[in-house]
């Protein structure tokens, strides 16, 4: 039989999901359907009532609902607890459960650029909110154990730093310092929305001193190909857009919901569809 699936955020009129994830069930003949719902944040209770009540088989939650979220489900995994927020639940014969696939889902998409064994990579990420926690708890619980973070706001990459219970080399650093000795990073994450549209000819860090074949990601996908990438890609480095972890942490849902793992270059351009 058929089973729905959702997303829950408030506004949601402009996700990609609903594309992507109905283009895969589509392709591996499975009868399923995909629905993005605008619910208002005082409303989410009431939603999730109505999922329960409903069986929806599993959902997705964006901005403004990934931690409050929390409190209407019956489990949370334990990376997403570390992470604090939520970005997937499954609805396991009635219950509740929450994952967060935004950092895996990046890390997975980040392999494809990076080659597979990342943990002897020095790894470098610029900003340190919602999205680097996730990139970064995720690096470290899959064993990456020099993950510096540059932040304009250092007591907020100070804070991160401190979020893993794992013992790390890792460092919190200004971004004046980062800059200093960017050529001893192998992978260097750019998670602010410095270089985001409107704003395209911002860049979050200066490249100056990169090292050719270091990989430069970025996780925004507005432009494809930000201004820092492009300087990036000049001076010899491999390069990764934000398609990257939006199609990975969605590749993720869509294994605990189906058991199947779907087609990741499928999926990326099915979104780079939707971009353009
Ligand atoms: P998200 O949840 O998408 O990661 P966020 O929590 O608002 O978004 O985090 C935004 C990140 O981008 C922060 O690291 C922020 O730096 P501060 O902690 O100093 O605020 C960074 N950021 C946003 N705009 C910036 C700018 N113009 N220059 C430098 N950093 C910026």
């Amino acid at each position: 039989m058929g089973k729905l699936f959702g997303l829950l955020g408030h506004p949601v009129g402009h996700s990609m999901s609903p594309v992507m994830h109905n283009d895969m069930f589509t392709l591996l003949g499975l009868n399923h359907h995909y629905q993005a719902f605008d619910v208002e944040p005082d409303k989410l209770k009431t939603a999730v009532d109505g999922i329960k009540a409903l069986g929806i088989s599993g959902f997705n939650i964006t901005i403004p609902h990934k931690v409050d979220i929390m409190e209407q489900l019956d489990h949370i995994d334990d990376e997403a607890k570390e992470i604090g927020a939520v970005n997937t639940v499954v609805n396991d014969k009635g219950k509740l459960i929450g994952y967060n696939t935004d950092g895996r889902g990046f890390v997975t998409s980040l392999k494809q650029a990076a080659g597979e064994d990342l943990s002897k990579q020095s790894i470098l990420i610029v900003g340190a909110g919602g999205a680097a926690r996730a990139i970064f708890i995720s690096l470290v619980n899959m064993g990456n154990t020099k993950v510096d973070i540059a932040n304009r706001t250092l007591e907020k990459a100070e804070q991160l730093i401190q979020a893993t219970t794992k013992v790390t080399k890792s460092k919190a650093i200004t971004i004046i310092e980062a800059e200093k000795c960017l050529d001893q990073y192998d992978i260097i994450i750019n998670t602010t929305s410095v270089g985001m549209s409107p704003n395209i000819d911002q860049i979050p860090i200066s490249l100056e001193l990169l090292k050719p074949g270091t990989v430069l990601a970025d996780i925004i996908y507005n432009p494809l190909e930000t201004k820092w990438l492009r300087i990036g890609k000049e001076k010899g480095a491999i390069t990764q857009n934000g398609v990257g972890m939006f199609v990975g942490q969605g590749a993720l849902a869509f294994e605990k919901w189906t058991g199947q793992t779907p087609d990741l270059k499928r999926m990326e351009q099915v979104v780079i569809q939707q971009l353009s």
